[in-house]
């Protein structure tokens, strides 16, 4: 078993850990910075605090708050234009997984051209981005370390991966005193994400020694920490564990891949726009039934983790309790029962088992599918 390991030069987890930004682009050799953010009043606060500290080690910054929640071509091409007109020469991204795939795909167009389209796939671009810096808003995306950005199509919605190494972040950043204000519905949405991250990661058909641990960790840390801090929002200790949680299962699926759920939760936000993390709470324990007859070890092991099973129980006991563990989890941070309460319609089902098919991110499922077995994966999350 070979390991490919890709991570960030630099990773900043923990408290005040986003006041050392400036000192990090100017090592870098930023002069100035093209800060990408989500529209509204929460990204622009966001971009003006980045500014601030990045003005404290002399940069200039131009602000560009125009991230859309699932990222679109169209969003990105204008992020070309005016990275192109500002004469910055660094990025900096600040917010959840919208904001940081947007910034990826600005900078992979800014030095190789072309139409973001062209780089769908793995590692298609020639260049290097120009020197990116990635803040997270939210514990769950994971955007900031990985090689990953997200990519949807205006036209007919379609999302599209790309994967290409070039865009992994120089430095990431996960500092819970960024995530004191995210509301209880982000906090649930997003940790379920990152939960989601963990696990696919830990029964991918690529996962190493070395994803493993990192998910296996993220796992127990959002057992303990998710419900903490979707309650209580300021409290630091939940939001810091969540960092740690979310920063570990990023790196794990960076390089063990995802799965099933994460092919099928790509087709369901691209045509409802719903958030990212909300869908992949709703599909990850029904997946996990699919799945448990390729990976009852594996989830066994993860039940065991959050004290949801027993070493002395079967693999089979210890899924169902792992299942069971999920599922309480969610109706305690308030996720929805199935698919029909966010507004998904019976009738689109079979299209979006379609398309879910066609997800080049389901491949290190360890359980392969065909349209037929997705389908009855949507109905029974319905
Ligand atoms: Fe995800």
């Amino acid at each position: 078993m070979n390991c490919r390991y890709y991570i960030p030069m630099l990773n900043l987890v923990g408290r005040g850990s986003v006041s050392d930004v400036g000192k990090e682009a100017a090592i870098l050799h930023g002069t100035k910075a093209f800060v990408v953010a989500s529209e509204g009043n929460v990204g622009e606060a966001q971009a003006k605090q980045i500014s601030d500290i990045l003005s404290s080690e002399g940069l200039t910054a131009h602000l560009f708050c125009e991230a859309v929640p699932n990222p679109t071509v169209s969003v990105v091409e204008k992020g070309v234009g005016r990275y192109r007109d500002s004469g910055c020469d660094i990025i900096v991204a600040v917010g959840g997984g919208s904001a940081i795939d947007t910034a990826k795909g600005i900078g992979l167009l800014v030095t190789n051209g072309g139409n973001i389209r062209d780089y769908d796939g793995t590692n298609k671009s020639k260049h290097a981005m120009p020197p990116f810096i990635a803040i997270s808003t939210t514990a769950g995306t994971g955007s900031e370390v990985t090689q990953f950005a997200v990519i949807t199509d205006d036209e007919d919605h379609s999302k599209f991966t790309i994967v290409d190494w070039h865009m992994t972040p120089n430095v990431s950043v996960n500092d819970p005193e960024m995530m004191l204000s995210m509301p209880p519905a982000l906090t649930a949405a997003t940790g379920m994400d990152a939960l989601t991250h963990a696990v696919e990661a830990y029964v991918s058909k690529n996962a190493t020694p070395v994803t493993d641990a990192k998910a296996y960790k993220a796992v127990e840390l959002i057992a303990r920490s998710l419900s903490k801090a979707v309650k209580d929002g300021s409290d630091i200790e939940a939001r810091e564990n969540m960092c740690y949680a979310s920063f570990l299962a990023g790196t794990a699926f960076n390089n063990a891949g995802l799965g099933l759920v994460h092919a099928m939760s790509h087709p369901l936000g691209g045509k409802y726009d719903l958030p990212h993390g909300l869908c992949n709470a709703l599909l990850l324990p029904h997946v996990m039934k699919f799945n448990m007859d390729r990976a009852s070890g594996r989830y066994s092991e993860l039940a065991v983790a959050v004290g949801a099973g027993k070493a002395w129980h079967t693999e089979r006991e210890n899924c169902e309790s792992f299942i069971r563990f999920i599922l309480n989890l969610s109706r305690e941070i308030d996720i929805p029962d199935g698919l029909s309460e966010v507004g998904v319609k019976s009738k689109d089902l079979e299209a979006l088992a379609d398309e879910a098919v066609q997800e080049s991110i389901g491949a290190t499922n360890p359980r392969p599918y065909s349209a037929q077995q997705v389908l009855d994966v949507y109905k029974a999350a319905f």
